[in-house]
């Protein structure tokens, strides 16, 4: 049977960085009530003239770079989007123009904080059943645009970025196995409860949360992800080398790390320099534990990821 191994990986984050201290003079807000409460310290902020598919290519480039390959290998393209450059066509139909490639399959995956775990998952699928060799999995968001500034309760959140991975079908995992699961009933307390409609935007294009509830959500369901993980592999929490979080808030991964009894330095942490970069935060964690020398072949690596919808997953690797 094929499986898929990650052979190349690829980050992009917008030159423009945002510091907390910036937004003391946005919102009433501090340096010390961010980092203590969510662990972010700043975020990237795309340029008025960058979008989605943009830094979507950037990450791509380093990622198919890092494969070895070029872009006329790629069999399939799934982007992992909330925050896509426009209606349609789809971001990932605009990155393969961007790529210069013609003919693959090209689509986006709306699973927001949990899009890129959803996005490697189908791309799985494919791969195993045999009709793809080489994959280009990518989470990318602008969040930025859907953000409004003068809401503190969010504002401090969120930032822009994209990282991107290779997939290639191989004799051996690689991916051990994926677990996605959805709850649509908790809509009210994440969403951006609008659309446009007869030329006009109805409802609000704002990011809308209530973060305690949130919280408490994301703890649980993530506890349960990792045990499930773990359970159909018939692992041990001693045997997870790394622990790749979606960066939301630093006392989330805490928690999930102390439920699998991780020390904090087996969790890859972008979430201080990057904040939460929705469906861009796990591959771009990813990138930078693989270029540094982190994770290195035979390592156990554990994805794990919530967010509107509510949507949850993990993916669990052999490295
Ligand atoms: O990506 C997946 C989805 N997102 C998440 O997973 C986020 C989950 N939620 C969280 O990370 C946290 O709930 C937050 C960081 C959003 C908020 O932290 P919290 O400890 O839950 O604070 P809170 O919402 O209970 O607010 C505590 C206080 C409130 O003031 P009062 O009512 O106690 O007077 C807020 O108005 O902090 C106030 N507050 C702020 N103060 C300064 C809220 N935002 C800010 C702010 N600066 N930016």
């Amino acid at each position: 049977m094929t499986h898929t191994r990650i052979v190349g990986t690829g980050g992009y984050l917008p030159a423009k960085v945002l510091t907390n201290r910036d937004l003391e003079s946005m919102v009433d807000t501090s340096d010390e009530w961010i980092y203590t409460r969510t662990g972010i310290r700043q975020r990237h902020v795309a340029a008025d003239d960058e979008c989605t598919s943009d830094l979507a290519f950037a990450a791509s480039s380093k990622a198919i770079a890092a494969a070895g390959i070029t872009p006329q290998d790629i069999d399939l393209i799934i982007v992992a989007t909330t925050t896509p450059d426009m209606i349609f066509p789809s971001t990932a139909c605009i990155l393969q123009a961007k790529l210069g490639i013609k003919h693959c399959p090209a689509f986006d995956v709306q699973a927001v904080c949990s899009g890129f775990i959803y996005a490697l998952t189908v791309a799985d699928k494919f791969m195993r059943c045999g009709q793809v060799r080489h994959a280009l999995v990518v989470g990318a968001e602008i969040y930025s645009r859907i953000i409004d500034w003068k809401d503190r309760g969010t504002c401090v959140l969120f930032g822009d970025g994209a990282g991107a991975v290779v997939l290639k079908a191989d004799d051996t995992p690689g991916i051990l196995s994926c677990h996605l699961h959805a709850d649509g009933s908790h809509q009210k307390i994440l969403s951006v409860p609008g659309t446009v409609c007869g030329g006009k935007v109805q409802g609000s294009p704002f990011v809308r949360m209530e973060g305690n509830a949130v919280f408490k959500f994301a703890v649980k369901v993530l506890d349960d992800i990792v045990e499930e993980a773990l359970a159909h592999n018939n692992m041990q929490k001693s045997q997870i080398d790394w622990l790749i979080p979606h960066q939301a808030n630093i006392r989330i991964l805490q928690s999930t790390a102390k439920k699998l009894g991780l020390n904090m330095d087996k969790v890859v942490v972008t979430v201080d320099r990057h904040g939460n970069t929705s469906a861009a935060s796990i591959p771009l964690a990813l990138d930078e534990a693989v270029r540094d020398g982190r994770i290195q072949s035979g390592h156990h690596v554990l994805l794990e990821g919530v967010g509107g919808g509510f949507t949850w997953g993990a993916v669990l690797i052999r490295w």
